[in-house]
């Protein structure tokens, strides 16, 4: 998916690939997600006590929160390979075949953005995650035959920001499926101070809290930001990030106080200022501020939700009072819209 090139999307840049040397390994390394992690210590512990593969496992969220990383740790955990491929990646069911054939017992088999994987490879994937095995036809015409191929067990892990555009066929074959939410100030303060230690740059307690108030509960978006304001602190400082550095930096690269951007403010005031408050539709508030909806939901969204700016309704979005407070605009005495007696849940 096209992701616009900016600084606070969840979303990978070229800059991130510095990040591998600060990802995680092992379990323990792994801040926040504290849910995740038990059940995952546990599922990984009684697969490995019986000598077995682990169960499929689906992990689900906006990007940036550790899809990847979990499925690295996990791979680690077990001592197996990890081989990794992505949705739009497998092109025929040949190529996942292919892929399929090569795997060794246990191996962990990374599928990112699984929600794009295209029918027939799916067709192909259903039998190898359920009885290990690869259907494939020999010959063609009245000649041809079904052959069943044995596959040693292995592990899917698959990742998708959307679990709604996975087909259920396709969700019923995982064993284990986990949603990454955002991360808690906390959480968020000590991967910068991990990654400061592994950079090498000496960040104040109050530099800490500047930056990861604006990370919008993201790890990559908190790891990005840092990298940021330790260029700032050493053009412009004595390398030493304070908390006034940390805003003087943030500032500049105009990242509000809440992490937001100008793209989050120009989806807020269109709500607001072109559509009366909402009720509006995701396609609409999206055409009318020339972004990708696909973009939008997975990226921006979910963060102005979070933040209780926007709410979904049956009949839309719509912007809450704190927006109007946060944007210094006056909530009408009338909106147009009255506060939804229910909303969707997470997973629409
Ligand atoms: N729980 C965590 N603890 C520490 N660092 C993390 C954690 N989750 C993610 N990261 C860091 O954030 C970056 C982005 O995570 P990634 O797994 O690539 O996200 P996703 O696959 O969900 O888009 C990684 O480089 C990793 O270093
Ligand atoms: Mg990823």
């Amino acid at each position: 998916m096209a992701q616009p090139d900016r600084l606070v999307s969840g979303g990978k840049r070229a800059e991130d690939r510095l990040d591998s040397a600060m990802r995680p390994t092992r379990l323990d390394e792994m801040t926040g997600q504290a849910r995740v992690v038990e059940n995952l210590r546990i599922l990984i512990e009684a697969a490995k006590a019986r000598g077995e593969a682990l169960d499929h496992v689906l992990f689900y969220g906006p990007p940036g929160l550790g899809k990847t990383t979990f499925a690295h740790v996990i791979a680690n955990e077990l001592g197996v390979n990890l081989r990794i491929t992505a949705g739009p990646s497998i092109e025929r069911a040949g190529d996942l075949a292919a892929i399929l054939t090569h795997l060794h017992k246990g191996d962990v088999l990374f599928i990112d953005e699984i929600h794009r994987l295209g029918r027939a490879v799916e067709e192909v994937l259903y039998p190898a995650m359920e009885d290990f095995a690869l259907d494939i036809v020999i010959g063609k015409g009245p000649s041809a035959k079904n052959v069943r191929l044995n596959l040693p067990r292995f592990t899917v892990i698959g990742a998708t920001t959307r679990l709604a555009l996975l087909t259920s066929p396709l969700r019923s074959r995982f064993g284990a499926v986990y949603r990454l939410g955002f991360y808690d100030m906390k959480a968020i303060a000590q991967i910068i101070e991990r990654a400061a230690e592994l950079l090498q740059v000496q960040v104040e307690p109050g530099g800490v809290k500047e930056i990861a108030s604006r990370a919008r509960g993201t790890p990559r978006i908190a790891l990005r930001l840092l990298k940021r304001v330790r260029d700032y602190a050493e053009v412009r400082a004595n390398g030493i990030i304070t908390a006034q550095v940390a805003t003087d930096a943030l500032n500049l690269l105009d990242i509000d106080s809440l992490g937001l951007d100008d793209i989050d403010k120009r989806v807020l005031r269109a709500i607001i200022e072109k559509f009366g408050g909402g009720p509006v539709g995701l396609d609409t508030i999206a055409a009318s501020i020339s972004e990708e909806a696909d973009t939008i939901m997975d990226v921006y969204e979910p963060y102005l939700l979070q933040l209780g700016f926007i709410a979904r309704t049956p009949r839309g979005r719509v912007a809450t009072p704190l927006a109007y407070q946060h944007l210094n605009i006056a909530y009408p005495d009338q909106p147009g819209y009255q506060e939804p007696l229910f909303q969707l849940g997470d997973d629409e």
